[in-house]
């Protein structure tokens, strides 16, 4: 299907500010979005980019540190869609704690706009470290760069990424202290997996079919379990912000619980991004808050040893540079949630994501119940369960038994597949990239709400609470390659269920 732009007036001139653009994320993930963009003629046609950093990347060398960014990326380049970016690429250089430099890019921002003949939507994308966003904000207020062009109906917007806070309390605050500068309209929350092809898919698979919503709610589903962020890789040179933050915080609090507010939402009124926030919100809020003993029964945590992965040694997260040899920081959590409303009574969700496990995938499957044996015996049947593949090899997977062939009544399991590949020719767009597109054209579907981020945190900071008053496991608790700790496989079984995954259907 063709992307439909909004109105033309959401293309005036775009000047996005990227602070941060000499960071990993600029460079793996904002700059080779930014040439997609541009290469399917999407980025406004009025689009400038400036880049803010400390180091000195003035004049040509901005446009070298682009190209070196889309190297990495391994990005296949055309001549034409890279001299279009580069022309629009800019830069100032700055530190965020002084005046001057953003005195520099006020004077920057305004010529741009002079260039141009009238002011611009102004865009920041804040791609730094949590703790410079008040800062940045509070010079950009102070030099005007805020302020609207309510002549030309330009706006201001302003991109965060995650980490929103470390807990209830510091997220609380933040998100008081940005309103200050921006209103909630103005704040997009990234929130990367919000913006995966196959998790959007999950609203339409529910809303646009008429088969699924009848068997959507407790009478039918056994269970749902989530696995998401399941990964091979560990943590990737990023030890010190990972020793600071662990995986409830880094996968949990965000795109975990997102993955359980889309498949557990009622259907909003309308498509509109404050209904399906609002919706969103509301499976989150519902979500039971597991307190003191109830932590250690619902949720595990465990962090990875040496081990194997592919054939390759791997060392422990303790040996990673920037963590601590005696860390207790977790590279692993597993947990039972229920949420609290009609629809969901009693069904548990089981969630779990981690570091240096034996494959990566993130998938989420609903578990229905037993169909009534009258006419085959328990153990010949298996429920029938719905697998969202989100990743890697994405499809749709509906488990069910039916007749092997032959004279017999033989009862078989089999799978019907809608593979994603195979439907569509269409290639799948990068999370980044349809959310760059959102921030641009104004649209806040894809982003997380305050509301939103606060349940999401109210959830999570009772685990950490509990956390800091009990013992942890005995640390190291799985080896790299497995599956997790024993725990986890302990948490499901404790319930007579099992984890599933369709990871045996693809090469590991
Ligand atoms: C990030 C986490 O938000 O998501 C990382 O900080 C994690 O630790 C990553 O590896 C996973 O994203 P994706 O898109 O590769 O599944």
């Amino acid at each position: 299907m063709a992307v439909t732009l909004k109105s033309s007036r959401a293309f005036a001139r775009t000047i996005l500010v990227l602070f941060g653009i000499t960071g990993d994320l600029a460079q793996k993930k904002i700059i080779p979005s930014l040439y997609r963009l541009e290469e399917q003629r999407l980025l406004p046609p009025d689009f400038l980019l400036v880049g803010f950093a400390r180091r000195n990347f003035e004049g040509k060398k901005v446009k070298q540190l682009v190209r070196s960014a889309l190297a990495r990326a391994q990005i296949k380049l055309g001549r034409q869609v890279l001299g279009r970016l580069l022309k629009k690429v800019f830069f100032v250089r700055g530190d965020v704690s002084e005046e001057p430099s953003f005195r520099s890019l006020a004077r920057r921002v305004s010529a741009l706009e002079q260039q141009g003949g009238h002011c611009a939507n102004r865009l920041f994308y804040f791609a730094t470290l949590p703790s410079l966003y008040l800062k940045i904000s509070q010079q950009l207020k102070t030099l005007g760069l805020l302020v609207g062009c309510t002549e030309h109906k330009r706006e201001t917007r302003v991109m965060i990424e995650k980490p929103f806070g470390h807990d209830l309390e510091s997220a609380r605050v933040l998100d008081r202290a940005l309103s200050r500068y921006f209103s909630e309209s103005q704040i997009y929350r990234m929130d990367h997996y919000l913006g995966k092809e196959t998790v959007q898919n999950l609203m339409i698979t529910r809303f646009a079919n008429s088969i699924f919503e009848p068997v959507w709610n407790s009478r039918y589903i056994d269970h749902v379990q989530i696995s998401g962020v399941v990964e091979k890789a560990g943590v990737e040179g990023r030890g010190t912000y990972y020793e600071q933050t662990g995986a409830l915080r880094d996968v949990v609090q965000n795109h975990l619980l997102q993955l359980v507010a889309l498949t557990a939402m009622e259907q909003p009124v309308n498509f509109s991004a404050a209904e399906v926030r609002a919706e969103r919100a509301k499976v989150l809020r519902s979500i039971k808050v597991w307190k003191g003993k109830e932590v250690s029964k619902n949720i595990v945590r465990g962090q990875y040893g040496a081990g194997r992965i592919d054939g390759k040694k791997i060392a422990s997260f303790r040996q990673e540079e920037g963590v601590a040899s005696k860390s207790q920081v977790e590279t692993f959590v597993a947990g039972r949630l229920f949420i609290n409303n009609e629809r969901w009574a009693g069904v548990p969700f089981y969630i779990r994501t981690g570091k240096r496990l034996g494959y990566s995938a993130t998938e989420i499957s609903l578990h229905f119940k037993p169909a009534p044996q009258y006419l085959f015996s328990a153990e010949k049947t298996q429920p029938n369960v719905l697998t969202f593949r989100i990743q890697p090899n994405e499809s749709i997977y509906l488990h069910l038994m039916a007749k092997y062939p032959g004279f017999g009544m033989r009862l078989h399991p089999v799978d019907m597949e809608l593979g994603y590949h195979q439907a569509f020719a269409h290639p799948i767009p990068q999370a980044y990239e349809r959310l760059l597109l959102d921030f641009f054209q104004g649209d806040q579907r894809l982003f997380a709400s305050s509301e939103e981020v606060e349940a999401a945190w109210k959830f999570t900071t009772a685990i950490l609470d509990a956390w800091q008053t009990t013992p942890p496991p005995k640390f190291p608790n799985y080896k790299a390659g497995s599956m997790g700790p024993r725990l986890a496989e302990e948490l499901i079984r404790r319930d007579g269920r099992e984890w599933w995954s369709l990871q045996h259907k693809f090469h590991k």
